[in-house]
């Protein structure tokens, strides 16, 4: 795979890697041991920012903003992915797809634009070697793959798309027929059928466009060829889940919420909640 330059140094030093791994535990923390015989830590540092995880090789924590477990905890009941094939659209650093792995799919596909994150998920992935096809796509690709896919895994991923509904359609084409979406987006709590787009910044995200509420994300769904839509869980998001750690740079939830109310997003907004769906294709 051809990365930027500025990666070259990175992605040899990853693929130069050779750890003998001795044990694996694929659980809320992803662990791994090796015979100990080098300090991962430096490399590990330097693929910073680390979102997603938390991942343990021998005493080093990688210990992400966000405790991914959470979401995956939510979503694992609703899995059954034994002998199919499946996506994770927006994978990150493959922390959902290496759970998923668990679950015996044929075949296991993640998609990230972020070349950083696809460093990430290549070093871990140099300890746990999981037969896993990660590829630098998107949404936007998704129309080079029709009817391929049972199942597609899509968090966090729709409130960054400026057309959401082209999104779900891309979602939906890319399924095959009996197919199903796990869906994870921000929602607004809100009984009409309506989505709300902030001025400029929500949480300062500045690349949020379409927030709805579950009755509109439920339109959008039965109009772009879904049905069974099946709402799993809403959660507001909390620092238990997404906080700041010695491995991400920046700001993180906290910085994001009023400090005086945090029931608001600091532009006033209402703080982020989340629905989690499953639906089926029609
Ligand atoms: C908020 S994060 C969510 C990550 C992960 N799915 C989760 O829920 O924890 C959004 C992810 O979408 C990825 N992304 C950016 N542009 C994308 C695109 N066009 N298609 C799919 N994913 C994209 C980002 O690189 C990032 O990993």
């Amino acid at each position: 795979m051809q990365l930027e330059p500025r990666f070259d140094a990175l992605f040899g030093a990853i693929k130069a890697l050779n750890p003998r791994v001795t044990d694996v535990e694929i659980g809320d923390i992803i662990r791994v041991q090796t015979d100990k015989a080098e300090n991962y830590e430096p490399l590990a540092k330097s693929l910073k920012p680390w979102r997603k995880g938390p991942f343990m090789i021998d005493d080093l924590l990688i210990d992400s903003e966000w405790r991914s477990y959470v979401k995956y905890n939510l979503i694992a009941p609703r899995l059954c992915l034994e002998n199919k094939s499946a996506l994770d659209l927006g994978c990150n650093n493959g922390y959902y797809l290496l759970r998923m792995y668990e679950l015996k799919p044929r075949e296991l596909f993640g998609f990230d634009p972020s070349e950083r994150f696809f460093l990430q998920f290549s070093f871990i992935n140099r300890f746990l070697n999981a037969p896993i096809d990660y590829f630098l796509k998107g949404a936007q690709n998704l129309d080079e793959f029709l009817e391929r896919f049972d199942t597609i895994v899509c968090l966090g991923v729709l409130y960054h798309r400026s057309d959401p509904i082209a999104t779900l359609r891309a979602i939906n084409g890319a399924l095959r027929k009996g197919g199903e979406l796990i869906l994870d987006t921000l929602i607004i709590e809100n009984e009409a059928s309506v989505a709300f787009t902030p001025w400029k910044r929500y949480a300062k995200m500045s690349n949020v466009w379409f927030i709805p509420s579950l009755k509109a994300l439920g339109a959008w769904l039965e109009r772009t060829g879904f049905c069974d839509i099946e709402t799993i869980a809403i959660k507001p998001t909390n620092s238990s889940e997404q906080r700041k750690t010695d491995w991400i740079d920046g700001e993180s939830l906290d910085d994001f919420l009023d400090p005086d109310d945090k029931s608001r997003a600091i532009e006033g907004y209402a703080a982020p909640v989340r629905a989690y769906l499953r639906a089926a294709k029609r």
